[in-house]
């Protein structure tokens, strides 16, 4: 193992009716006047919002909520989330649904530190982020990971920049991972966090650092789960045990420690975070539209990592070039059948012009300014040319 530095404080409260537990968790961190901060209505819908509310209120908490967090969630909303949050003298921030939610209220939780400022100076790095307020989330679709990882990813809808904050303080103190709650998820959201899923894996699996063999095994096994489970859950929609398998794989795989010991890759999340900026892309559409293209580009930096993978997860026997292109067949073929895209025109609805490759190649590298990625970094000239190759 190479050298690394693990720190998840959240505490993990998982399976069945494990959110009756969410007062008495408020309590442990302190917690007395809560924001509840919800999306577009399903937590009304499933009645899982008033159960919460009444919980909070019989247990002598103060409840106050805000609804409306849309999927890539915005900057001016976090705003205004934070003049009613210290308006109401909010101090504890609890998030109940998907990544969006849980991002937008991790960034209110910081904002309530900072009054006067513009939410997206703590996002582009202006303003040095150093106290947040207490939060946690209860899950409502595995996916993103956000309820045990160190990042929150915000959308200025100004600028039409979509980026991510890493800092331990965007770690939640509890996350509440009831897999029943992920039942009602619709079935291409839950295609995407799978996606997701395998793409947090894979964004750390291909790195540069050798020699960190328990790491690889813990990704392996966990995309050798996601891959088995992935169609059971999506054709068995109140299957408990694929809902519990994949939202487990979730959280871990973007807590770091599929990663531990290399040095993360998140080129595909960059070209992600560019194609939801400026289609409102789904997060993990946007990814699989991208990595096939991406992994051919790249996959002769270590043509043997590629086929040992494929073997390890697709019983792959062919090593060398021809199991790399096999390992990236079969990746490619498995996202498909989640019904996801695998180039970007199936993403966006169309082929994109000169235009638009250009514009989504600038706003990677700000504007040739800078690499992404690290297994091999990517310059202007090899992001464009992957756009290129995924333009179909
Ligand atoms: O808004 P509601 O009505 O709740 O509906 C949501 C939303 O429309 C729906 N949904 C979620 N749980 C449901 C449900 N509908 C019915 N029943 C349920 N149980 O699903 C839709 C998508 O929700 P969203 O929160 O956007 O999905 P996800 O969890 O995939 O989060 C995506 C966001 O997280 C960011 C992404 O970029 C994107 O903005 N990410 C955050 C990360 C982090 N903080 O660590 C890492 C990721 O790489 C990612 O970038
Ligand atoms: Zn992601």
């Amino acid at each position: 193992m190479q050298k690394f530095t693990f720190y998840c404080p959240t505490e993990m409260i998982f399976g069945k009716d494990s959110e009756n537990q969410t007062a008495d968790l408020i309590k442990k961190y302190n917690g007395h006047n809560v924001l509840i901060v919800f999306g577009g209505g399903s937590v009304k819908k499933s009645g899982l919002l008033d159960k919460i509310c009444a919980q909070l209120t019989s247990a002598n908490l103060t409840v106050s909520t805000l609804g409306g967090v849309q999927p890539n969630p915005l900057v001016s909303f976090v705003n205004d989330g934070v003049k009613k949050a210290l308006a109401e003298k909010i101090d504890f921030v609890l998030a109940i649904g998907g990544g969006s939610v849980i991002d937008t209220a991790k960034a209110i939780a910081h904002g309530i530190q900072y009054p006067d400022c513009d939410i997206w100076d703590i996002w582009t790095k202006k303003i040095a982020l150093t106290k947040t307020t207490p939060m946690a989330s209860i899950v409502t679709l595995a996916a993103a990971g956000s309820e045990t990882s160190d990042s929150a990813v915000l959308t200025n809808e100004i600028t039409k920049q979509k980026r991510g904050l890493s800092t331990p303080f965007n770690r939640p103190c509890f996350t509440i991972m009831n897999p029943e709650l992920t039942f009602s998820a619709p079935k291409l959201q839950k295609a995407c966090g799978c996606a997701d899923i395998m793409m947090h894996t894979l964004e750390r699996y291909f790195a540069k650092e050798t020699d960190n063999y328990m790491t690889d095994y813990i990704a392996e096994g966990l995309m050798r789960d996601v891959i088995h489970y992935a169609p059971q859950m999506l054709a068995n929609p109140e299957d408990y045990l694929s809902h519990s398998e994949i939202m487990y794989c979730g959280s871990l795989s973007h807590n770091d420690i599929t990663g531990l010991g290399r040095t993360k890759d998140f080129s595909v999340h960059k070209f992600g975070h560019e194609l939801s900026a400026k289609f409102n892309a789904t997060h993990g559409a946007s990814l699989t539209a991208m990595w096939p293209s991406w992994a051919r580009y790249i996959y002769k930096n270590d043509i043997d990592r590629f086929a040992h993978l494929g073997n390890i997860l697709f019983s792959i026997s062919e090593t060398g070039e021809q199991g790399a292109i096999k390992t990236i067949n079969k990746m490619e073929e498995f996202f498909y059948r989640l019904g996801l895209p695998i180039c970007l025109s199936q993403l966006t609805g169309k082929i994109l012009d000169e235009t638009e490759l250009k514009y989504l190649t600038d706003m990677c590298t700000d504007s040739n300014q800078k690499t992404i990625g690290s297994f091999k970094p990517l310059n202007a000239e090899d992001v464009y040319t992957i756009f290129q190759m995924a333009n179909h």
